[in-house]
């Protein structure tokens, strides 16, 4: 048994919710039900465009969340701002381009080091821990730990995406070696993006890595598992009318 910590991300139910404009479903109801069963932290990422989670809905999370509430956001003065309003327990800085499906790459910390320094140094000026997303790659690494990062979140997409066994462990050791490199300099490690039923058991079973955020495939899978259940209500009501 590893003591990993699972923050599961909601994203996805305010995803549905916008494809109707209404108000179901409510993110705020899933991340109680997460939270119930067992989720160790409920995560968001408040993109510019606000294409699925909304100002509103951070709000009333920061309310209700009893776990931890890890806010993922570019690093820009306007989400700067939000994250001091809300106070999030943690936020993590992620990459974000407008035209992207999700977050595709790690943050290139080096290239962006003065103004990420800025933004670790505001946010710490408050209680909110700070994450840096950012690929497996040990200069990145380095780099985060140079501009006053504590944590990072290592990205696990292209041990996801790996097509051949022979690539899913090369991006596997990747990690590994990425994670051992951070634990050794003194830095807390999570990872995330991709991961699924099929895939997380190599990824959970590095016990340094203390947290892992879960949410596409799990948004995915709770669609078909409560489908039949969803489909005997409504039947039932049909029959009952
Ligand atoms: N971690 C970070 C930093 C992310 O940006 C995302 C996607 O929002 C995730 C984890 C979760 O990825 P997925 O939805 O593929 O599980």
């Amino acid at each position: 048994m590893t003591m990993t910590r699972l923050g599961v991300n909601i994203d996805h139910v305010a995803t549905l919710r916008q494809a109707r404009g209404g108000k179901e479903p409510e993110p705020v109801a899933a991340a109680i039900l997460a939270e119930s069963a067992g989720a160790d932290g409920i995560v968001v990422h408040l993109r510019e465009d606000r294409r699925h989670i909304q100002d509103r809905d951070l709000q009333l999370l920061r309310q209700v969340v009893t776990t931890h509430l890890n806010l993922e956001m570019a690093p820009t003065a306007e989400m700067v701002s939000k994250a001091i309003e809300t106070g999030p327990d943690l936020v993590t800085l992620v990459p974000e381009r407008r035209e992207e499906l999700t977050t595709e790459g790690g943050l290139e910390v080096l290239k962006h080091k003065e103004k990420l320094r800025k933004v670790l140094t505001a946010l710490h000026k408050h209680p909110i821990r700070v994450s840096i997303f950012i690929d497996p790659d040990i200069r990145q690494i380095e780099a985060a730990q140079g501009i006053g990062a504590r944590t990072i979140e290592i990205h696990t997409g292209r041990y996801a995406n790996a097509a051949t066994l022979n690539e899913v462990e090369e991006e596997r050791e990747y990690i590994l070696n990425a994670v051992m490199f951070a634990k050794n300099i003194g830095l807390h490690v999570s990872a995330g993006h991709g991961l699924n039923y099929r895939n997380v058991g190599p990824i959970a079973n590095i016990r340094e890595i203390e947290e892992l955020n879960i949410g596409h495939s799990i948004i995915s899978r709770s669609v078909l598992v409560g489908l039949s259940q969803a489909v005997r209500e409504m039947k039932r009501l049909i029959d009952n009318a």
